[in-house]
């Protein structure tokens, strides 16, 4: 098949990942016979230096047109002044907006390779496999915010909770059919013991549960007990769906199950268009230039693109397997590495997947 993918390196080691994953997308490519075209965009903070935006015009059109983007990751301490003008984090939240990327998928998924790697014991994470459906482009994020002098001196600042019925119905299908795919279990989590807008996502949930997917295990949890339960009781949750704020938060908590961050992709979707891929982790200023991050997050987001914008299954597999096949082999970057484990670089550890894919 031909595809064009669009690759927005962004700031911090997202410049170095993303190079890697082009690489593996570059083997698959040649090896399945498909004819993939790359092109790079401006995003976050580089895009801040080179346009003073964000996110130019010119990024926007290039991903609109594309059937899949690539992110590395935006942001770093040169970017970081509360009075500057912008920051590299609104160009990530526009683009998401500009694509209609109503559903951030991210699966919590335990290497057994890895397990000891994780701040919790085995016993309690061995096995997690969670798919989490985080709403991103309504809520808090997007709502409508304020900030007013008041008369005594000091300041009122507001950020407010917003959604519509069908932001709600939309994720929630989308949810409730990758549980019927998957084991069959579906998490709502909310705050309806305070916020209205928690109450109608759960009236909504709970009428779709009951109408169209009466066969899907359903259950409402509150989302500081969820907080709680994610790392008591990992193993006891499938597919969770969440509006956006709560699953910012919840899927960081969750990223540590599986021992780094260093190993976790995700999926930005909507109803149509390219779909946006990157890491869950950051651009990790403190590691940048060094050649020493780990790639195997965004090789893995190169993956589910594969998957969900190209409905290349087999290639998205194949590229699965070669990160669990190498790990298998004790192949560690720096921050999965434990005791005496050789470290690669991030350029060694992409040679590995690349030679476990020929
Ligand atoms: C994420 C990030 C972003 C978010 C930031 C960088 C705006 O934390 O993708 O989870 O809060 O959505
Ligand atoms: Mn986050």
């Amino acid at each position: 098949m031909d595809a064009t993918f669009v690759l927005l390196p962004g700031d911090g080691i997202g410049p170095e990942i993303v190079a890697q994953a082009r690489r593996v997308l570059e083997l698959i490519g040649t090896r399945f016979g498909h004819h993939f075209v790359f092109h790079t965009g401006l995003i976050g903070g580089a895009a801040i230096d080179a346009t003073g935006d964000p996110l130019p015009d010119e990024t926007i059109r290039m991903c609109t047109e594309a059937d899949g983007v690539l992110l590395g990751a935006v942001g770093g301490p040169k970017w970081d002044d509360p009075n500057a003008k912008t920051r590299p984090e609104a160009g990530l939240l526009r683009i998401r907006k500009e694509l209609g990327l109503f559903a951030n998928l991210r699966p919590i998924k335990t290497f057994p390779e890895l397990v000891d790697a994780s701040p919790l014991k085995r016993e309690v994470v061995e096995g997690t496999d969670i798919l989490f459906f985080r709403e991103l482009t309504g809520g808090i994020y997007f709502g409508p915010s304020s900030l007013e002098e008041l008369p005594d001196g000091g300041y009122r600042a507001s950020s407010t909770m917003v959604y519509d019925t069908h932001e709600i119905e939309r994720i929630f299908r989308l949810a409730a059919e990758a549980a019927r795919r998957r084991r069959n279990k579906l998490t709502m989590v909310d705050k309806a013991n305070v916020l209205e807008a928690s109450r109608l996502w759960r009236r909504v949930c709970a009428e779709l549960a009951a109408t169209e997917f009466p066969d899907v295990e359903y259950e409402v949890v509150l989302v500081d007990a969820m907080a709680m339960h994610l790392i008591s009781r990992p193993t006891s949750f499938d597919v969770v769906v969440t509006e956006n704020l709560f699953g910012d938060i919840l899927t960081d908590e969750a990223s540590m199950l599986p021992g780094s961050l260093g190993m976790l992709p995700s999926a930005s979707l909507g109803a149509e268009g390219p779909g946006l891929y990157e890491p869950v982790h950051g651009s990790a200023p403190d590691i940048a230039g060094k050649g020493i991050a780990n790639p195997l997050a965004t090789i893995l987001a190169a993956a589910l693109m594969l998957r969900h914008s190209c409905q290349l299954e087999e290639e998205a597999v194949a590229i699965e397997r070669a990160v669990q096949d190498v790990l298998a082999t004790g192949a560690r970057t720096a921050d999965i590495a434990r005791g005496s484990q050789r470290v690669l670089s991030t350029v060694e550890m992409t040679d590995l997947i690349l030679a476990a894919l020929q």
